[in-house]
């Protein structure tokens, strides 16, 4: 380049200058490039210039390069002939007019220097020489992490991994880099040894082993290698992956869990003891229970010792206890070990204690306390036999007992700080006494000949029997608390003479009610009533719809008040104007509704306090 540079100033007329300095050198000048770079496989170019004092014209070239200290001929050039000699550069070969020698197809063995001789009689022979440098850009580095992985308390600088860029030239380096920042050798720290392979293509590989110790630190750390070459001067670099090593290090902590939590663990659950190291790989669990006198039971057996779990099914109170969790690294056989203390949370003992404890009448209180251990703050409940809450706190006062309050109620004891530990006990408060009658149908509206049903109804505890005076079938039904019996007879002489009675007794007594039988007076039908049942039904559901509607519009004829009291006891007088069998149920609840029943059946409007005072001996 310099030389054409030159020629052309020349060729400017620089002439005084120029000519001082022919007149002074006064001799032959070949300029060529000290270097020329090609890509392998591209062709190079060669520029030779010379500049001849006198303006003289050459009179030979002749191209050659340099084979150990030898010259080996590639071509001469005479006038306007090319002789080709050299064989090996057979058609890969040419000159152009400015004399630039060619070279296609270059390979690595084209990276020799070449020399450009130019005679020009008697101005002599000058001549230049160019090294031609061949260039391949190396391959991308690969890079291979050991794959048994790195302990480390290894002894030796251990072998993080291996990195090899293939067919590079002229030969690349390899670097290491740890999270970014490069890697130097390091004296018994970091080793980085490196091998050059020529490849029969010239090319070389470049490969690279890196050595380095490890800290547990190391299992997030991120390495790679780094390829550098040479590309026209310039220094050039390619990476590789990250990659990350498989890092062995020992336990240094040890965690020992009660899962779930252990502050609320309780009696009948499924508990787990979970152990955790933080060693690479996992050591192996151990389990043991401190026993008595500092003894220690070894539960290995009930635990998965790889994964570091303690399976507890159905903890009793007696699981509570100091567990602990040993492991051991099979590298070192450093033990480690964590206690954990178990507190497994119970209601036990529940008991109620009942005062009096003698047997209940009708009319007497009782005092109900309940009482429980546990090693956590305890509330109470009552309930009821049908699970109503009655009352809280450890103590329940019921007063003013009956029959049918007498039931069985229980405590239940709440860990209010344990979800769901609770115990619960039932207590039966039972009211003795003799039987007390509280439904009869008496007076009964019957027709001779009849099948009716008498009805008798009883409350007492122990449960009492029910006794009928006159033959029948009896059939005995429990309802609620209550007994009933009913006696289905045909009505006769004798049963409309006598009526007939109902007894009922127990251990403690008896009680007896008279059922008095009337006929009715006014008949509608005069066929067999069982058999036309249904349509007597209807025909009473009629009457009332009409009865009711009288005494409606009459009322709202009249716009006037009758006296209930004396209503009431008019329809007492006449019982013949009735239209319906009744069974009177004494029940303070039902009162009101059967009142209603009864106002219907009659046609007038009656008070429910006429109704308790006509039946109110049923109660007594
Ligand atoms: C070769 O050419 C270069 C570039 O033109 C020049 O600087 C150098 O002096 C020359 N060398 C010889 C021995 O002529
Ligand atoms: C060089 O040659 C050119 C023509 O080729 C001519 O014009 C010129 O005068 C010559 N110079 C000298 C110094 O001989
Ligand atoms: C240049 O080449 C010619 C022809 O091959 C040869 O005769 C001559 O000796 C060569 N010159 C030198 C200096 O090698
Ligand atoms: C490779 O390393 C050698 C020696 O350290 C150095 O001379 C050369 O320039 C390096 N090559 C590259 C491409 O970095
Ligand atoms: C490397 O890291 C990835 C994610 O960061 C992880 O999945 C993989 O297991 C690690 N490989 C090794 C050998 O540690
Ligand atoms: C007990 O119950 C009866 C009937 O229900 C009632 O008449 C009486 O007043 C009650 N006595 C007390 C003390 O509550
Ligand atoms: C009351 O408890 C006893 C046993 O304590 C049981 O046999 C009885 O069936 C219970 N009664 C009711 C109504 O729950
Ligand atoms: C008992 O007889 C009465 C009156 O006939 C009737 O209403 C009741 O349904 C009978 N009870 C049973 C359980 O059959
Ligand atoms: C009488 O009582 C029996 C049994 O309790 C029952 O099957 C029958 O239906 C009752 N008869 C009438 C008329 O209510
Ligand atoms: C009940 O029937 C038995 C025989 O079946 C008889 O001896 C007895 O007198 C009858 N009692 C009444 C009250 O009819």
């Amino acid at each position: 380049m310099a030389g054409g540079r030159r020629a052309a100033g020349l060729a400017l007329g620089w002439g005084c200058c120029l000519l001082l300095c022919c007149a002074a050198a006064g001799k032959l000048e070949v300029s060529m490039p000290a270097v020329v770079e090609v890509e392998s496989g591209g062709t190079a170019r060669i520029e030779c210039n010379f500049y001849i004092p006198g303006n003289g014209s050459y009179t030979y070239i002749n191209w050659s390069y340099i084979d150990r200290n030898n010259r080996v001929r590639l071509c001469h050039i005479a006038g306007s002939e090319i002789l080709e000699e050299n064989v090996d550069y057979k058609g890969r070969l040419s000159v152009g007019e400015d004399n630039t020698l060619s070279i296609s197809r270059v390979t690595m063995q084209d990276a020799r220097t070449f020399v450009c001789q130019v005679g020009a009689g008697s101005h002599g022979v000058g001549e230049n020489r160019t090294e031609l440098r061949v260039y391949k850009v190396p391959e991308a580095p690969e890079i291979v992490a050991n794959p048994a992985g790195i302990s480390v308390q290894s002894s030796d600088i251990p072998q993080i991994a291996h990195c090899v860029s293939k067919n590079g030239f002229p030969p690349p380096n390899i670097t290491w880099h740890k999270n970014g920042e490069q890697l130097q050798p390091e004296e018994k720290m970091v080793k980085i040894p490196a091998t050059l392979t020529r490849e029969s293509s010239g090319l070389y590989t470049v490969s690279s082993t890196l050595f380095a110790h490890v800290t547990r630190e190391d299992r997030n750390s991120l390495y790679h290698c780094t390829v550098h070459y040479w590309l026209r001067g310039q220094r050039h670099a390619m990476e590789s992956r990250r990659i990350n090593v498989t890092v062995f290090y020992p336990a240094e902590h040890v965690k020992l869990q009660v899962m779930p939590s252990s502050a609320l663990v309780k009696e009948g659950d499924d508990v787990k003891l979970v152990c955790e190291a933080d060693g690479n790989p996992a050591p192996v669990f151990s389990f043991y229970k401190r026993g008595l006198e500092d003894s220690w039971q070894d539960l290995s057996s009930l635990a998965d010792t790889n994964s570091g779990v303690l399976n507890l099914h159905d903890v009793k109170k007696s699981s509570s206890g100091l567990y602990r969790c040993q492991t051991l690294d099979l590298d070192d056989m450093r033990q480690l070990e964590k206690d954990v203390e178990l507190v497994v949370n119970y209601i036990e003992g529940v008991h109620v204690k009942m005062e009096p404890s003698s047997p209940l009448q009708e009319g007497d209180s009782v005092r109900l306390s309940c009482d429980a251990h546990s090693p956590v703050a305890l509330d109470y409940q009552w309930r009821d036999e049908k699970g109503r809450k009655v009352g809280e706190g450890n103590q329940l006062f019921l007063s003013n007992l009956t029959f049918e309050t007498s039931s069985n109620f229980s405590c239940k004891v709440i860990a209010p700080s344990v979800p769901g530990l609770e115990q619960s006990k039932q207590v039966a408060v039972a009211v003795h006494g003799k039987p007390r009658i509280v439904a009869i149908s008496s007076p009964l509206y019957v027709q001779q000949d009849e099948v009716v049903n008498l009805t008798c109804k009883a409350i007492a505890f122990p449960r009492p029997s029910v006794h009928w005076n006159v033959n029948g079938t009896a059939h005995e039904y429990i309802e609620n608390q209550h007994i009933a019996s009913n006696l289905t007879v045909r009505v006769n002489h004798d049963l409309l003479r006598a009526g007939a009675m109902c007894r009922v007794s127990n251990a403690l007594g008896i009680s007896e009610k008279h059922i008095q039988l009337l006929v009715e007076s006014i008949r509608k039908d005069q066929k067999t009533p069982e058999s036309k049942g249904v349509i007597i039904v209807a025909i009473i559901v009629c009457i009332l719809v009409v009865a009711v509607l009288g005494s409606v519009i009459y009322f709202l004829h009249k716009k006037g008040k009758i006296p209930c009291g004396r209503a009431g006891k008019q329809d007492i007088t006449k019982p013949e104007a009735r239209k319906d069998k009744i069974v009177v149920e004494v029940k303070s609840d039902k009162l009101s509704e059967e009142a209603g029943l009864l106002q219907g059946a009659n046609g007038e409007k009656r008070p429910a306090a006429d109704q308790s005072e006509k039946y109110i001996d049923l109660r007594k």
